[in-house]
């Protein structure tokens, strides 16, 4: 089975979850990353990412090459933002076109994950899902039960 992993990561959790993902089915992985690459800290974080979950801002990324046909899984993966996924997943979803895939998600969050992995599903039609996992920004807690969460869910995958 040949897996991509595409993922978000603005603060590192998702970087090490998709970390996991790629070393338990040795998968592609993708980082996307935006074209602005200047890190906001602290209220004014907040603040940029909430103003482009509300106004469903469409970051532009730097580029990438990636042949998503070729892949028989994909899992995607971002943080949560103000109640939605982070605006630069939605940027390459609305990109790749992903269809007659299997696709797969994961979400990392403070503790709110709302309807993220419903608002996921719907930006994605026409593609069947194999699973969906979240972790409560696991940088900050046990790494290693999060590691192990993220291999039995890939057993569940392959
Ligand atoms: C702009 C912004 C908005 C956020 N909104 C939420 C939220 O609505 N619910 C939540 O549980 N966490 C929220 N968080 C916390 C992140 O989802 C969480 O820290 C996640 O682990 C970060 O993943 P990353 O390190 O891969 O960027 C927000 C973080 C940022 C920067």
């Amino acid at each position: 089975m040949k897996t991509l992993v595409v993922y978000y990561s603005y603060e590192g959790n998702c970087r090490f979850i998709a970390g996991q993902l790629k070393a338990a089915l040795d998968a592609d992985v993708l980082e996307l990353e935006t074209a602005d690459t200047r890190k906001r800290q602290g209220l004014a974080k907040y603040l940029w990412g909430g103003s482009q979950v509300f106004s469903h801002a469409e970051p532009e990324l730097k580029p990438f090459s990636v042949d998503i046909n070729a892949y028989d899984l994909v899992i995607l993966g971002c943080p949560v933002w103000a109640g939605s996924p982070a605006p630069a997943l939605c940027s390459f979803i609305s990109k790749a076109a992903i269809r007659d895939r299997r696709v797969a998600l994961f979400l990392c969050h403070g503790g709110g994950k709302g309807d993220v992995f419903g608002k996921l599903r719907k930006r994605l039609p026409g593609n069947t899902f194999a699973g969906e996992i979240d972790f409560r920004s696991p940088l900050r807690g046990d790494r290693e039960a999060a590691a192990a969460a993220v291999r039995d869910w890939a057993k569940t995958l392959a």
